[in-house]
């Protein structure tokens, strides 16, 4: 999978991308990130990627035409590697306070791609017709500004990457994750078994397969009920769910397995 991201700060991904699980994936091809400076897509000799705004107000604005010429940069090389078609269907996505909010089911939505485009929006964002004619999708990290959308594209990449085999070391963990199976993921412990008389709980030292799982599906359900009640009218949740959630005082089911 290919991940393009147009940033006028090429520099910010160094580290992210070279460190740990997505550095490892960089290396081994698993996933391959490349990044274009939005001014070498400029027009004139000052490198000009952003402009005062029309009818006046504070901050720069980010101008059309270098993200134009560097989104048709990076179809012009995905039609040589991969095909004309692959280039057209490349999502773009304008990451943005304005999208729609990233989620473990846009990361599933978006691992499916084999190029993706990331716009790195800064200072008062980008004109208006980037958004209207050059991006497909636009996606916001949460109900927050941060001041360039560098930060927002590590998120995102790191969430899709880690989706594809191989990235994480055991797929069966990313399976179990929080979000993944719609609910928080349950309390996790490692040695020492007991620090400063805060102990794991025995059923984790039981050596039964079966009560450590219902025990695992237990405190997860509760976890999610007590931190986030609204993930579980989406969950898929088994008889024994349900009578669990009821027993612990949730009335938001109506009783019947999804
Ligand atoms: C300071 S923000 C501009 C905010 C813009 N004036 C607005 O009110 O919608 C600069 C850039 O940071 C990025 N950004 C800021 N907050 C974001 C968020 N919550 N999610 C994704 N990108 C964000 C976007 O690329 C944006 O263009």
């Amino acid at each position: 999978m290919r991940f393009h991201i147009l940033t006028l700060f090429p520099s910010f991904f160094d580290s992210p991308f070279q460190s740990s699980i997505l550095g490892r994936a960089v290396t081994n091809g698993l996933v391959d990130i490349r990044l274009y400076d939005i001014r070498d897509y400029t027009l004139d000799r000052h490198r000009t990627a952003d402009d005062y705004l029309f009818g006046g107000g504070s901050g720069m604005l980010m101008k059309v035409e270098p993200l134009a010429r560097s989104i048709e940069a990076v179809r012009e090389n995905v039609a040589q590697e991969s095909s004309v078609e692959a280039s057209q269907r490349a999502p773009v996505i304008l990451l943005s306070p304005q999208g729609r909010v990233f989620s473990q089911a846009i990361a599933e939505e978006l691992a499916v791609q084999e190029d993706i485009v990331l716009i790195c929006g800064h200072y008062e964002g980008v004109d208006q017709r980037v958004r209207e004619h050059l991006a497909t999708d636009e996606i916001s990290l949460g109900d927050f500004v941060v001041t360039g959308g560098e930060a927002a594209a590590v998120v995102m990449v790191d969430a899709v990457s880690r989706l594809q085999a191989g990235v994480v070391g055991d797929p069966q963990s990313v399976a179990l994750d929080s979000h993944s199976s719609g609910l928080l993921q349950h309390p996790q412990y490692t040695r020492p078994r007991s620090f400063q008389g805060w102990d794991v709980p025995d059923v984790l030292l039981s050596g039964n397969h079966a009560d450590v799982e219902r025990w695992r599906r237990q405190q997860s359900l509760l976890r999610t009920l007590q931190r986030r009640p609204d993930l579980l009218a989406r969950a898929t949740l088994s008889k024994d769910d349900v009578k669990f959630l009821a027993e612990h005082g949730y009335s938001g089911l109506d009783g019947t397995e999804r």
